[in-house]
């Protein structure tokens, strides 16, 4: 199963004029409302008076507005093109944010779902944008579909985006590139856990590591044993299917450039183990190892796109079940690295295998870790299902939510207050892994992870136990399922660093 095929992107051509033979295609035209409340075509200099005149026409008799997220089909006869697909923008402005354009574009994919070429002009807003925004919305994930279910019409297979400005290529390929990554941790988020288990998702971390030369790492269950990973043994050791812990190196930095640590939690399944969840929604664990699979995409990107740093991904792979063999509450693990921990609450493994996977990726002396995981129920309590909640240094973390809030992912800063540290004192161990309290679960979290950074590396924590997995309707370039977060986070942040350290 470690070739198994996923989901294939679109192939994206840029082109700065209008094609004169379009075939079946669809045109993918961006409106605004006006001043005078009707639908008016937005930066656009490949359509000519006569096309627009026609187009806004058309969607003045359908009643379109160009309100934000509104798609409206319409035949202009007067273009080589099958149909028109405006999408709405909502109110006229001078400048969009990247956000809009790829919201915008990924409302339009879904809405031509079964179309399998499209023509955009919303590129000539911003080509990466439009380009992620098409990929993503739309993505589609088939590979556990027998003929009885498959989908019967194409994937969308050709994009092509128009632009004028000179760096519209590189950018359509950046923008290629990082939507194949944010499918590629769509892709392993949404295989099931009966086919994605530590060995197995191993594989495929190898696999995609490999395909863009990537050093590559794996210890075994033998390998965890001999070294010292109390955190991921003990979590491991209640499965049948034993843990992992996976190290992919991009080696792009020179001496004087920044080296990057990324974390992901990678839990297979999480039923809680012994202290195990209730059955209503557990099947939702099957995104926990969401941050894992972000963590790999986002490595295997950074040595696509050629980032001038080195960048290390460290991933804890492993399945919390509750067996005979499972850690018990009340058991004592060591870490890697010698920390000891009372196991008060078997379902909060995710920072028992982080743990040991921060002080191993501190022995490399990054600059910056930037670890992130399906950590917490509370960061939905906290933040709802949309906002991923960061931690970690002050000055870092600030810098990742900018970042993020910038691309569109939206995570927002929180504390690491001191006295919760408190709360996890252990009367056997040097640390409990629960609190005593029911407050701040996502902060006590972080504050446990703390204890594990080495000093002196300034860190991020990024809790995306929502985000990661959208378990309501589609929305934007979102559709059900694993959704990539924090891929473009975390990558937006490596581009900031081998540019301004
Ligand atoms: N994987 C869960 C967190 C989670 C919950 C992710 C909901 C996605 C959606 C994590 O391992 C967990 O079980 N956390 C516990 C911690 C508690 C025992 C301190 C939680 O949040 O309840
Ligand atoms: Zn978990
Ligand atoms: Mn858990």
């Amino acid at each position: 199963m470690s070739t198994a095929p996923g989901y294939q992107s679109p192939t994206v051509t840029v082109s700065a004029s209008l094609p004169k033979r379009a075939g079946g295609s669809v045109l993918i035209v961006p409106v605004a409302t006006g001043d005078d409340d009707q639908a008016r075509v937005v930066a656009n200099p490949f359509l000519d008076a006569a096309a627009v005149g026609e187009i806004e026409g058309a969607l003045k008799a359908l009643g379109a507005k160009g309100g934000a997220d509104q798609t409206t089909r319409a035949v202009a006869a007067s273009l080589p093109f099958a149909s028109v697909l405006a999408v709405g923008l909502g109110k006229a402005r001078e400048e969009w944010s990247q956000e809009a354009v790829r919201r915008a574009a990924g409302v339009a994919a879904r809405a031509l779902s079964g179309t399998e070429s499209v023509v955009t002009t919303l590129s000539e807003l911003d080509v990466a944008a439009a380009v992620e925004g098409l990929i993503l919305g739309s993505y589609r994930f088939a590979d556990f579909r027998s003929t009885k279910t498959a989908p019967k019409d194409a994937p969308l297979a050709k994009i092509t985006a128009l632009a004028t400005a000179k760096s519209a290529k590189t950018e359509a390929v950046r923008g290629t590139d990082v939507a194949t990554a944010v499918a590629t941790a769509r892709d392993l988020v949404n295989t099931p856990p009966s086919h994605l288990f530590p060995d197995e998702f191993a594989k495929r971390a190898r696999a995609l590591g490999e395909s863009v030369g990537l050093r590559v790492e794996i210890l075994d269950e033998k390998g965890l044993e001999k070294g010292g990973y109390g955190g991921i043994v003990g979590v491991g050791k209640g499965s049948s299917r034993p843990p992992r812990l996976v190290r992919l190196t991009h080696a792009g930095g020179s001496r004087k450039s920044k080296k990057v640590a990324l974390i992901g939690k990678g839990i297979t399944f999480d039923t809680g183990g012994i202290s195990i969840k209730p059955a209503a929604n557990m099947h939702h664990m099957t995104s926990d190892m969401g941050g894992a699979a972000a963590v790999i995409a986002t490595v295997v990107l950074a040595a696509k796109q050629q980032l001038p740093i080195d960048v290390v991904a460290t991933v804890p792979m492993a399945e919390n079940m509750p067996s005979a063999t499972a850690q018990r509450p009340g058991d004592v693990l060591t870490q890697y690295g010698g920390i000891t921990v009372e196991v008060l609450n078997t379902d909060a493994e995710g920072r028992l295998i982080l743990a040991d996977a921060i002080v191993r990726a501190c022995e490399d002396d990054p600059d910056y870790l930037i670890e992130t995981s399906t950590l917490t129920g509370a960061q939905t309590v906290a933040l709802g299902s949309r906002t991923p909640g960061v931690m970690g240094s002050d000055a870092f973390r600030d810098r990742v939510a900018t970042t993020s809030q910038a691309i569109g992912e939206n995570a927002w800063a929180m504390p690491l207050p001191d006295e919760l540290k408190d709360d996890l004192k252990s009367t056997v161990a040097d640390l409990a892994n629960v609190s005593g309290s029911r407050y701040a679960g996502m902060l006590v979290a972080g504050v446990f992870l703390r204890e594990f950074v080495a000093d002196g590396v300034q860190w991020a924590h990024i809790d995306v136990a929502a985000p990661a997995y959208n378990t309501g309707g589609p929305w934007g370039y979102t559709g059900k399922g694993g959704t990539g977060v924090p891929v473009r986070t975390m990558f937006a942040v490596l581009e900031d660093i081998a540019k301004n350290g």
